[in-house]
C-alpha cells in the first residue's frame, strides 16, 4: 500500500531542521548505494557525523512513530537508516530497487519526507513503478510518501534549485504488503463500526479476526 501523510513535521520543526542544514556538510550519495544502484545514483547526503543529523533522525522517527495512520498502515518494528539527501541542479537517482537489508535491518517499507516546498525546485519527482503504470510524487514540505520497498523507483533530474528530503526505511512487524493492507482495512472498519454503533457483537468478531491475523503474521 502506498500512501501520503501530510504535515508529519510541524512548521517549527521544519524551520529548525532547514536552518541547521544550511551550514551542514554534505558528501557523495554513492557511499550508501548498493553496487548496482551506485551507477545511477547522483546526489549528496548529510555527513553521518554532523550534529544536525542526529536531530533530524530523532525528530522524524518520533513524529512517524506517534502518527496513527503510519502505525496502522506500516506496523513499524524499527524505523532505520534515515538519511538527509540533497539533489542540486543536474542531480538524479535513476531506476533502482532498494537493498533488502540496510544496517542489519530488513527494509519492508520506504519513505521520503520532503523538507523543501515544491516551488523551490523544478524536476526531482519521485517516480514509483507498478505493473501497469508509473506515478510521480512531489509533496509539500513536511509531508511524507510511504511505499513498499519492493518497487522499482527513481528520482527525476532536478533542473532548478535544491531538492532536500529525508529518506528512511522500516522493518515492519508484518513483512508482506498485502497482509499489511488486510490488517489496515480491518482496523479501519473496526474503528468506524465502533464510532457508529459502539462495541457490538460484530465489532468483537472483527476485532478478534484482526488480532488473530496479526498474531499469525507478525514476526
Ligand atoms: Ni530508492
Amino acid at each position: 500500500m502506498l500512501f501520503q501523510i501530510p504535515n508529519v513535521l510541524t512548521q517549527d520543526a521544519l524551520t529548525q531542521i532547514r536552518h541547521g542544514l544550511e551550514q551542514a556538510q554534505f558528501i557523495d550519495g554513492k557511499l550508501t548505494a548498493g553496487w548496482h544502484a551506485k551507477s545511477v545514483k547522483a546526489n549528496e547526503q548529510l555527513a553521518t557525523n554532523d550534529a544536525i543529523g542526529k536531530t533530524v533522525k530523532t525528530t522524524v522517527r518520533d513524529a512517524l512513530l506517534h502518527h496513527p495512520l503510519f502505525q496502522a498502515a506500516v506496523r513499524p518494528r524499527a524505523i532505520h537508516s534515515l538519511l538527509v539527501s540533497r539533489y542540486s541542479s543536474g542531480m538524479s537517482y535513476g531506476r533502482h530497487v532498494d537493498n533488502a537489508m540496510m544496517n542489519g535491518q530488513r527494509t519492508d517499507v520506504s519513505l521520503t519526507l520532503f523538507l523543501g516546498e515544491s516551488t523551490e525546485y523544478d524536476g526531482g519527482e519521485l517516480v514509483i513503478e507498478s505493473a501497469d503504470r508509473e506515478q510521480s510524487y512531489k509533496l509539500e514540505a513536511g509531508s511524507t510518501i510511504v511505499y513498499p520497498s519492493t518497487t522499482l523507483h527513481r528520482v527525476e533530474p532536478v533542473t532548478r534549485g535544491d531538492r532536500l528530503v529525508v529518506v528512511g526505511w522500516v522493518h515492519s512487524w508484518v513483512r508482506d504488503a498485502s497482509q499489511r493492507e488486510i490488517l489496515f482495512d480491518l482496523e479501519t472498519a473496526q474503528r468506524s463500526l465502533f464510532a457508529r454503533e459502539g462495541k457490538t457483537a460484530e465489532f468483537d468478531l472483527i476485532a478478534k479476526s484482526q488480532a488473530n491475523l496479526l498474531r499469525r503474521w507478525m514476526e
